[in-house]
């Protein structure tokens, strides 16, 4: 059956597949396309979607692609980037300047197709560098975005020309923080250009089942298996589509695992009739000696992937497995965010995207039957396959585990990038009753889909939660340097932040692995855990007062697709339990909550 299609222009947004991916739950087939693809290539589809991306439109970076797009007789919308494209196409103004992350009110200005059944002002969610100042031709403003009294503060956030069928928008409608973005994009796709619906996530597995056998052939696949939802339904589909045989399993623990997680995975394996051939290998002492004096966030990263993959072929020797191809449950954010599109930013390099394994990848060695899929859709097919409802809807747990929640240090102070911070601070905050300190460490995020390693700022004093939300958007947006903000759940604003050396060693992962059991606990004790998508637990080398002990810093987030996501506020009971538990553990003396929304701080801190 042929589909009524859009072309999505990758240019290298955190979001481009995304768009694809929201595309397809209208039932419409997507493809991704990149800029430079030839004019031929986009002719037969009903519509174009211009991705976000880390290049800046002001400054004609990334300008060398296929323009004339712009002549095709079928619809165009832009996002973000592409938004910023449509308007230089046809005359308009673009400049840097203008950022906004995180949500924002957009204020719909005129009765338009594109906002079909939606509201006078709709949540949208912002991660630009880039303004539109005006428009050509008889392109029109279709919206703003303004602060909460109603004071237009960025004009041009929804731009279109009807005559042209050419549109823009400077918000992410792709994302789930933008509340009525799917709506948005089916007015576009549905409305505008005028597809039917035919394609479903059936279509998808019966495509992926015909796919599996011509790649794999009369090959078999060792599938590497940490026992979340990904891995689990990856090695379903495989058994699936090959058969039992020509599908092995290795479970390693690592080391960086959650309290008793191995023991349980391997029970679920054999729940699920996976266990025949599933190997488990204990192997913690190689990833610790390979994470021994590390401090770097890629260093650590690139380790423990290159360990992976250095026992999965020691096993696989040890097993005659060696001629296999090597499985994996990776799904697309942990490409993306590795900048595994062309033209994407490295945000961090996730476990099964180290080097090594894009060498293999290369070599045609990998397979990996849920890559275009996200987390909604992989649980979606594992309900499918009958993976039970607990293992579906379990906090992803990263491949580098408890790693990427233990920050490391040598014990000196990293203020690069601080100068001048904490008189803006001061401005910010003055009249909230809030104080702030930047603190001395940093931590991995994301601004306008770029990496940035910056610093996190202690907010301490009393705050209703919009407060805080609102202090942690203006601060990050605003203030150089400074990607995350953490409310002191102590009673007092410390005097210094002393930093402590500190790197992986198992009394520093016994104390985490605590800590992270005792989050988990009392979440699922106040019938909140089902409501986050993850809270990692984090590790902080930071003394905040004179007993020298580290600080906890929980992170509570609300996401569905992991590319963005929101701080959730916990109850009052909540945290007086956290605050009492946590604080008793020995080598622990400060707690604070990370309020920060992803962008401009990603979920886990490294
Ligand atoms: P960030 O921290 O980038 O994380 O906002 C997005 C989601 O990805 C998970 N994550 C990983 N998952 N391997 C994985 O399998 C990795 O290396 C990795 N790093 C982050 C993270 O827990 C969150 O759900």
């Amino acid at each position: 059956m042929t589909h009524d299609a859009i072309a999505v222009v990758d240019f290298g947004g955190q979001y481009a597949h995304l768009i694809a991916t929201k595309v397809r739950r209208q039932g419409v087939l997507a493809e991704i396309l990149q800029p430079e693809d030839p004019l031929d290539a986009f002719r037969t589809y009903r519509g174009i979607i211009l991705s976000g991306s880390p290049s800046l439109s002001s400054e004609d970076e990334d300008s060398d692609y296929t323009k004339e797009v712009f002549d095709l007789d079928v619809p165009i919308l832009g996002l973000c980037f592409g938004h910023q494209e449509v308007a230089k196409h046809y005359g308009g103004g673009v400049i840097q300047g203008g950022k906004e992350w995180g949500r924002a009110s957009l204020h719909v200005l005129r009765d338009h197709p594109l906002f079909a059944g939606l509201d006078p002002v709709e949540q949208v969610w912002m991660s630009h560098n880039d303004t539109v100042v005006s428009l050509g031709g008889d392109f029109v403003e279709l919206g703003y975005t303004a602060s909460p009294d109603g004071t237009p503060d960025h004009r041009n956030a929804a731009i279109g020309s009807d005559t042209l069928r050419r549109y823009g928008f400077q918000f992410h409608a792709e994302v789930d923080d933008t509340t009525h973005g799917d709506r948005m994009l089916a007015n576009f796709v549905l409305g505008i250009c005028g597809c039917t619906p035919s394609w479903s996530i059936d279509a998808f597995m019966d495509t992926e089942r015909a796919r599996l056998r011509a790649r794999v052939g009369t090959e078999s696949v060792f599938l590497l298996a940490s026992g979340g939802v990904d891995s689990t339904v990856a090695a379903l589909v495989l058994k699936e589509a090959l058969g039992p045989d020509r599908v092995h399993l290795i479970h390693v623990d690592n080391g960086l695992m959650r309290k008793d997680e191995s023991r349980q995975v391997l029970a679920m394996f054999g729940r699920l009739d996976l266990g025949d051939h599933l190997h488990f290998v204990d192997a913690s002492d190689d990833f610790l000696a390979a994470l021994d004096g590390l401090v770097d966030p890629e260093a650590k990263r690139r380790a423990i992937g290159n360990t992976f993959i250095e026992v999965f072929e020691r096993e696989a020797k040890a097993l005659g497995l060696e001629d296999h191809l090597l499985g994996q449950g990776t799904i697309y954010p942990d490409t993306i965010e590795t900048g595994g599109t062309r033209r994407a930013d490295v945000i961090k390099t996730h476990h099964n995207r180290v080097p090594i394994i894009e060498e293999m990848i290369a070599r045609g060695r990998v397979v990996e039957p849920l890559a275009d899929l996200y987390k909604v859709e992989v649980r979606e097919l594992g309900k499918r396959l009958n993976v039970p409802e607990e293992v579906l809807w379990r906090h992803p747990f990263p491949g580098p585990g408890l790693g990427v929640r233990l920050l490391c240090g040598h014990g000196e102070p990293d203020v690069e990038g601080l100068e001048g911070v904490q008189e803006s601070l001061d401005r910010e905050l003055a009249g909230t009753g809030l104080q702030a300190m930047a603190l001395p460490i940093r931590s991995v995020g994301v601004k306008a889909d770029l990496r940035a390693y910056e610093h996190p700022v202690l907010l301490t004093g009393p705050s209703s939660w919009e407060g805080l939300l609102s202090a942690s958007s203006a601060i990050t947006a605003r203030i150089p340097g400074i990607n995350r903000c953490l409310w002191n759940l102590g009673e007092r604003a410390p005097d210094w932040a002393l930093p402590l050396p500190a790197y992986v060693t198992r009394e520093r992962l016994a104390l985490l692995r605590e800590a992270d059991q005792l989050v988990m606990d009392a979440l699922v004790r106040h019938g909140i855990y089902g409501e986050l998508w993850q809270c990692p637990t984090v590790l902080v080398p930071l003394s905040l007062d004179e007993t020298g002990g580290e600080t906890v810093v929980l992170r509570p987030v609300r996401s569905q697709r992991a590319m963005t996501a929101t701080p959730v506020e916990l109850p009052g009971a909540l945290l007086d339990e956290l605050r009492r538990g946590l604080l008793s553990l020995p080598g622990v003396s400060s707690l604070a909550l990370d309020i920060t929304s992803k962008p401009p701080g990603t979920i886990e801190w490294e």
